[in-house]
């Protein structure tokens, strides 16, 4: 018998409502009958693209359901593909209370998101989320959107999904690499552990030490509770601040410096794990220069980033360059550069105070 654990988050509106994230091997398999359980909806649009649709086309069967597969990559997370789902929306008469399925990694579940968020005003969402990134990360806290050539996600909406089924058996075809970015946002969480505010404590940093190498042979229960401890701390950040006018700043841990990374090289180059993990380092080395952690703090938390060998070589940037596409990030506030830095062990606080020679430094890690 498959394990199935289940994981409610709770968000806090004016007409509160939560979802449960269900976590399990083989969960394909039974997914038509566990959905009907979170939506009335007669019809379904399958959003997915070509490479998901390849290998587990046929393991998804739900009743109802057209399809629309897309092009595979980050670059095509973008208005064209809106129109092509919105489309295939209309094309197949979704009504209102309908319902949009979003099978893929974090670039199909942002982008199936915003259409179920737009088409119709809304409709219901569900996320199937196939990439070890998605699972832990973007299919959870409803931020939903597209790129725009100046920006990562920069048009957008906050929109929760009913269920999120995160089927752990199909992380095995997925390369090293996108593991590895996966990974990349795991590591956040280590690292901002105890300011998302949860009542336990997962000593979250020691655990990813400990388990290293079975994490990296995917041993299904260790990764179904890394699944869970992250989803957790997320849940946690989100519950206190869905709309992201505090709190949920802190997820953006390494970011900042990440989705510069991904826009100067038109989001071709670095997975957005990969930019991450470079973003990590530098927002640690910012800390350090800036005196908010110890060097033992510091050595640690750039040794398990090693560890996990998340990332090849950093390249050297154009640093004007680097620090005006900084103010085009959303993290930016009334013209000031806003980051979220280390400053005790898995803490971290968001802060203004930073001199453009400091940022400068950073990017030499
Ligand atoms: N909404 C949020 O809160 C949030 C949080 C973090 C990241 N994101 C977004 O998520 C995106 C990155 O997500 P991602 O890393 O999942 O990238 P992705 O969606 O591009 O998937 C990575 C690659 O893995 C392939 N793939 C997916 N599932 C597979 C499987 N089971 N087996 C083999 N290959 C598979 C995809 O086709 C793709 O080539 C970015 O656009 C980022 O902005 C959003």
């Amino acid at each position: 018998m498959e394990k199935l654990q289940t994981l409610k988050v709770d968000i806090p509106q004016k007409n509160a409502y939560s979802y449960d994230i269900l976590i399990g091997e083989n969960l394909l398999s039974q997914a038509e009958g566990l959905i009907k359980k979170y939506t009335k909806a007669n019809k379904f649009l399958v959003v997915t693209n070509e490479t998901v649709a390849k290998l587990y086309r046929s393991s998804l069967k739900i009743q109802n359901a057209a399809w629309v597969v897309l092009k595979d990559g980050e670059e095509y997370k973008n208005y064209d593909m809106l129109k092509v789902i919105i489309d295939a929306a209309v094309a197949h008469r979704l009504e209102r209370k309908d319902c949009i399925i979003a099978f893929g990694g974090g670039v199909i579940g942002d982008m199936a998101g915003f259409a179920a968020a737009s088409y119709m005003r809304g409709v219901d969402f569900i996320q199937i989320p196939t990439t070890l990134l998605a699972q832990v990360d973007s299919s959870v806290g409803g931020k939903v959107g597209i790129n725009h050539e100046h920006g990562k996600n920069m048009i957008g909406a906050f929109y929760q999904p009913k269920v999120v089924l995160a089927d752990i058996s199909v992380l095995k075809t997925l390369d090293l690499r996108q593991l590895k970015t996966g990974l990349a946002e795991v590591l956040k969480y280590a690292l901002i552990e105890r300011t998302c505010g949860c009542e336990k404590n997962f000593k979250f940093f020691n655990y990813l030490k400990k388990y290293k190498d079975e994490i990296y042979k995917l041993e299904p229960d260790i990764l179904s509770e890394l699944i869970q401890i992250c989803c957790t701390l997320k849940a946690c950040v989100v519950n206190q601040d869905e709309r992201e006018k505090g709190l949920r700043a802190i997820l953006n841990f390494g970011h900042t410096y990440g989705h510069v990374i991904e826009t100067l090289t038109n989001y071709t180059v670095f997975t957005h794990g990969e930019a991450v993990a470079m973003g990590m380092k530098m927002a640690l080395k910012l800390s350090y220069l800036k005196g908010l952690i110890e060097e033992s703090y510091y050595k640690k938390s750039l040794d398990l980033i090693e560890q996990y060998k998340l990332i090849d070589k950093i390249p050297s940037f154009d640093k004007e360059r680097f620090y005006d596409e900084m103010f085009l990030d959303k993290k930016s506030q009334n013209g000031k550069l806003r980051f979220v830095l280390p400053n005790g062990l898995y803490t971290v606080k968001i802060t203004a105070d930073v001199t453009k020679e400091q940022i400068f430094q950073s990017l030499d890690v």
